[in-house]
């Protein structure tokens, strides 16, 4: 949902490289959010601001547009994914005054743009673009001529926006200062030496820095090369003031490193981040037993629970769909998986003795911090998973457990995928060992088997990886495939329907097994794909005859299944015989195959895995 990047540096050259460079590297890291436009704004060796941007992917508009050539000291930079206004050189950011003295770039939607624009108009303001942003640096013109200072003309804009946003300014009559605000869309300063950024995420600036403040809602200010101030608005003498906000205890060094958020060899960041799955699992499963106290006082709330309700959206609902079967199962509590931006329809009955367990890998998907609020004011305790330290989600809710994935770049989540449902599995053991209903053996048998999972999913990568690869060749040109699954099965067929027609455009559905011949069968004529994922006997016995249902209709049948099922072999077309594995660690292993095959179709069918077209990795808007 657009990512933004701002940098400002004690003189141009420091960074070895122009400054039209090191945005363009930047905005390069932050393309996951966003990438029908780019552009930037920044204040030249001789002063005076350059504004260059167009419509299209970085690398062609950098090259088009020679961000190379340009120098500077303070400048921010945007990549786009569109909301209001089609993808085209105007609507692109940054947007400036009519005097081209300001350059501003915007993350969210500002609701009251219209009446605002409505207003700037009628005192004369001429607007370029359709967007919703360019009501901003109109604003900040307006009250400038109003004879307020460039900061204080910022600060009063802002006063006025109704909406989510995350906005960084650059104005020539105060140059020093890049001014920035936020409420909801994620800001985050990155504290350098000599040298000072603020972005939408962190992997923007991390080759720079690891010392980063995440900003609060409600909160504004500027960054220097060698200073920041932050303020927020407080009630006070019955009026509203900004006041400075002491941001120095929230100031954390994070963990990751430039080179986890690079391709590292890999031609895209998604075969990068399927291959560190195994890194991604350990990782979480280390960060739990580092947790061990904390992590038990969670399970025994999730115990003693009378409900559970798990939410997210996309991949992150499929691993919420998982647990709630875990949990149900095993722990014998009723819980309920609902997706984040439905969530508000399921909410009327929740109350304080209920439990609202979050799922967002990026912590800031709208929909799903909607459903935090919403269960937080009726009174539920929140339990947000994220891999993203002191983001929204995590922040808003009660408690916050964290997947240590390391960053996740492609957009379609992967790594991140396997992270949840280890960090949920463990979760569901120990929920089921507090309740009794899991012996204390067979738990520590199943705990025992997630730490073999690095090694189980490497396994699977080395031996499936080409095999995997050729599959991919008979589907590449089918139009549609359906995904079956019962039981486990099924969130992980939804997933790998998810992965195919995100990156591989190709129509896929996902159904229970048993519910394909209540309608969907209709569908199936010759060579019709039919992809089913198999996560146990029980499954097995279950779903041998769907599968003959759809052999009978030609389709082309495809099974992800447990090899000691060996008569499956006869049944399909092409058999994907996986490792045994049981209900904890199935989830997180007979999701590699199905990355795998989404990964290899997008990429024989001439696209760019990493970069799916309409998509961004971030949701920030409903
Ligand atoms: C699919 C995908 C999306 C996200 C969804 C939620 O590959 O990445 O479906 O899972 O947008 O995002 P988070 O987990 O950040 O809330």
């Amino acid at each position: 949902m657009c990512g933004i990047i701002g940098v400002v540096l004690s003189r141009c050259g420091v960074l070895g490289k122009p400054l039209g460079s090191v945005l363009r590297d930047c905005l390069k890291r932050l393309e996951y959010r966003g990438y029908d436009s780019v552009g930037f704004a920044l204040i030249g060796c001789g002063g005076g601001i350059v504004v260059r941007k167009s419509r299209g992917m970085i690398d062609a508009v950098s090259e088009k547009l020679g961000f190379d050539f340009y120098d500077g000291y303070i400048g921010i930079g945007h990549t786009r994914w569109a909301t209001h206004g089609a993808p085209s050189d105007v609507n692109a950011h940054p947007h400036t005054d009519c005097f081209n003295r300001l350059g501003v770039v915007h993350n969210g939607i500002i609701e009251n743009y219209r009446e605002l624009k409505e207003y700037l108009v009628d005192r004369g303001h001429r607007f370029v673009s359709d967007t919703d942003t360019e009501v901003i640096p109109h604003l900040i013109e307006e009250f400038k001529r109003n004879g307020y200072r460039p900061y204080e003309a910022f600060k009063k804009a802002v006063e006025l926006l109704r909406g989510t946003y995350a906005i960084i300014a650059i104005d020539v009559d105060e140059p020093d200062k890049i001014f920035f605000a936020r409420n909801t869309s994620p800001l985050i300063i990155g504290f350098g030496d000599g040298m000072n950024f603020i972005a939408s995420d962190i992997p923007a600036f991390l080759e720079y820095t690891r010392r980063v403040l995440v900003l609060n809602d409600g909160e504004a200010g500027y960054i220097t090369s060698s200073f920041v101030r932050v303020e927020r608005i407080v009630d006070a003498n019955g009026g509203r003031m900004w006041v400075e906000v002491d941001f120095s205890r929230r100031v954390r060094v994070i963990g990751w490193s430039a080179e986890m958020a690079s391709k590292g060899g890999y031609r895209h960041y998604m075969l990068k981040e399927i291959h560190e799955q195994p890194y991604a699992v350990s990782m979480t499963l280390s960060s739990l037993s580092e947790n061990i106290e904390y992590i038990d006082s969670v399970v025994k709330l999730i115990a003693k629970a009378d409900r559970v309700i798990i939410t997210g959206a996309g991949t992150s609902f499929h691993a919420g769909y998982i647990a709630a079967l875990l949990l149900n199962r095993y722990a014998d509590i009723f819980v309920l998986p609902i997706i984040s931006s439905e969530a508000m329809w399921w909410m009327n009955s929740v109350g304080e003795k209920d439990i609202v367990i979050a799922i967002s890998q990026s912590g800031e998907t709208i929909d799903t911090l909607k459903a935090v609020r919403e269960a937080r004011r009726r009174g539920a305790l929140t339990i947000a998973i994220s891999n993203v330290l002191d983001s929204t989600i995590p922040r808003e809710s009660d408690i916050a457990l964290y997947t240590n994935a390391g960053p996740e770049i492609g957009v379609a989540a992967t790594k991140t995928f396997t992270a949840q449902v280890v960090l949920l599995s463990y979760l569901a053991i120990n929920v089921a060992r507090y309740r009794n209903t899991l012996r204390e053996s067979e738990a520590i048998e199943y705990i025992n088997s997630l730490k073999n999972l690095p090694t189980q999913i490497r396994n699977v990568l080395n031996i499936y990886e080409a095999r995997i690869a050729s599959i991919a060749n008979e589907i590449r040109d089918k139009q549609n495939a359906f995904f079956l699954g019962r039981g486990l099965g099924l969130p992980l067929s939804m997933e790998g329907a998810l992965k195919l027609k995100e990156i591989a455009y190709i129509h896929a559905e996902a159904y229970p097994a048993g519910e394909s011949k209540h309608g969907p069968i209709a569908l199936v004529e010759e060579g019709f794909p039919t992809i089913f994922t198999i996560a146990s006997s029980v499954e097995g016995e279950l779903i041998r005859s769907n599968i003959e249902e759809m052999k009978a209709r030609g389709s082309m049948t495809i099974a992800v299944y447990p090899k000691n099922l060996e008569d499956i072999e006869k049944l399909v077309r092409i058999s994907i015989k996986m490792p045994i594995a049981n209900d904890f660690t199935v989830g997180a292993l007979y999701i590699v195959p199905h990355q795998l095959l989404a990964y290899y179709t997008s990429v024989k069918r001439g696209f760019d895995p990493d970069k799916p077209r309409n998509l961004a990795k971030t949701v920030t808007v409903f």
